[in-house]
């Protein structure tokens, strides 16, 4: 049977380069995004893509959306953390019930795989490192908890109804198209933003905290990969090296040809200190390893914004 996609949030940052990477395997794809904090400019025109502007929330979009379609990579979700913590109802009206409905939708329509968005945020403040999918989950957040219920609703259609899903728990994804807002990685779009112009990046803290960063072409890579897999459960897409805040500077400062020292600025009380997964189940699972170091990560972000120097 020929396969059709449908990408949930498929306008958003890794939404689209996940799009982009199905429709260059020749899959056809649909989308559907309601542009809360998507683009349509973020995609390409191509006669193998559909875009259907409309919410997850709304069955009949979703219904319309779900029709005749093979397989679901579902990331449409309320992304901010804050306003998880702000407004814990409305974030979780999108982020459980969108995906309660989704789950739903492809059950009905007999699609067979979903693979759908979590984040690293359901393991909150780690007891060891690297992470593996066994750690304890404690989520900081509403929004870390809204994807743990996501996580345990997706193991519960796999009982009670056959439906094949893996949950990727994203670590700090970066890259050409992500919001400088973006809780997760949107520290290096920012401090790109103010190092090109001579400014000093502010980082929270003495700098020696650190992140798992991952390209989002490998992720966009791994989400294929997942659709096409069948493994069921979670897994983590981490690149498995720990980065601190001062070494991405350093990077960046190479990168853009800068020698602006960063401001260090009160640490802020809700940060984690240090977050690192283990990639040893996605090599395992998915059968491939991130291929983009940061560095080639951070080049081609910075050849891709045309700033390389
Ligand atoms: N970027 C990261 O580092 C990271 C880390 C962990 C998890 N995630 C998860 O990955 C997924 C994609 O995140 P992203 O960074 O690309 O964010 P993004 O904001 O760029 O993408 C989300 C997309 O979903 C759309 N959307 C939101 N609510 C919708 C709704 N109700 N109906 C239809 N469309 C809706 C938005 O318009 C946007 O296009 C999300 O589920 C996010 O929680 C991202």
């Amino acid at each position: 049977m020929e396969e059709k996609i449908l990408v949930t949030g498929g306008a958003g940052f890794i939404g689209s380069h996940s799009t982009e990477a199905l429709l260059s395997c020749g899959y056809k794809v649909r989308i559907i995004d309601n542009f809360s904090s998507g683009d349509r400019d973020n995609l390409p025109a191509h006669a193998n893509l559909e875009i259907i502007e409309g919410d997850i929330r709304e069955p009949q979009s979703l219904r319309r959306a779900m029709s005749g379609v093979t397989k679901c990579l579902h990331l449409a979700a309320q992304v901010s953390v804050a306003h998880s913590v702000e407004e814990p109802c409305d974030s979780a009206e999108n982020n459980i019930m969108g995906t309660l409905r989704v789950l739903e939708a492809a059950r009905d329509h007999g699609v067979a795989r979903v693979v759908y968005a979590s984040s690293a945020a359901v393991y909150g403040e780690p007891e060891n490192l690297p992470l593996t999918e066994a750690a304890r989950l404690s989520p900081l957040s509403p929004y870390g908890l809204e994807k743990w219920v996501n996580e345990r609703y997706a193991s519960l259609f796999k009982e009670l109804h056959g439906l094949s899903s893996l949950g990727l728990r994203y670590f700090n994804v970066y890259g050409p198209r992500q919001s400088p807002t973006s809780p997760y990685a949107g520290v290096i779009t920012r401090f790109v933003d103010r190092l090109r112009v001579g400014q000093a990046p502010t980082i929270y803290g003495d700098g020696k905290q650190t992140r798992d960063f991952i390209y989002v072409a490998d992720v966009a890579r791994f989400n294929v990969l997942a659709l096409f897999a069948d493994q069921n459960g979670v897994c983590n897409v981490a690149s498995q090296c720990s980065t601190s805040l001062l070494q991405l500077v350093e990077a960046l400062q190479f990168g853009l040809g800068s020698h602006v020292s960063p401001h260090l600025n009160e640490p802020r009380g809700e940060d984690i200190r240090h977050s690192l997964g283990s990639a040893e189940r996605l090599v395992d699972w998915l059968g491939e390893a991130p291929l983009y170091t940061l560095d080639e990560g951070l080049e081609a972000y910075l050849a891709d914004m045309k700033l390389a120097r």
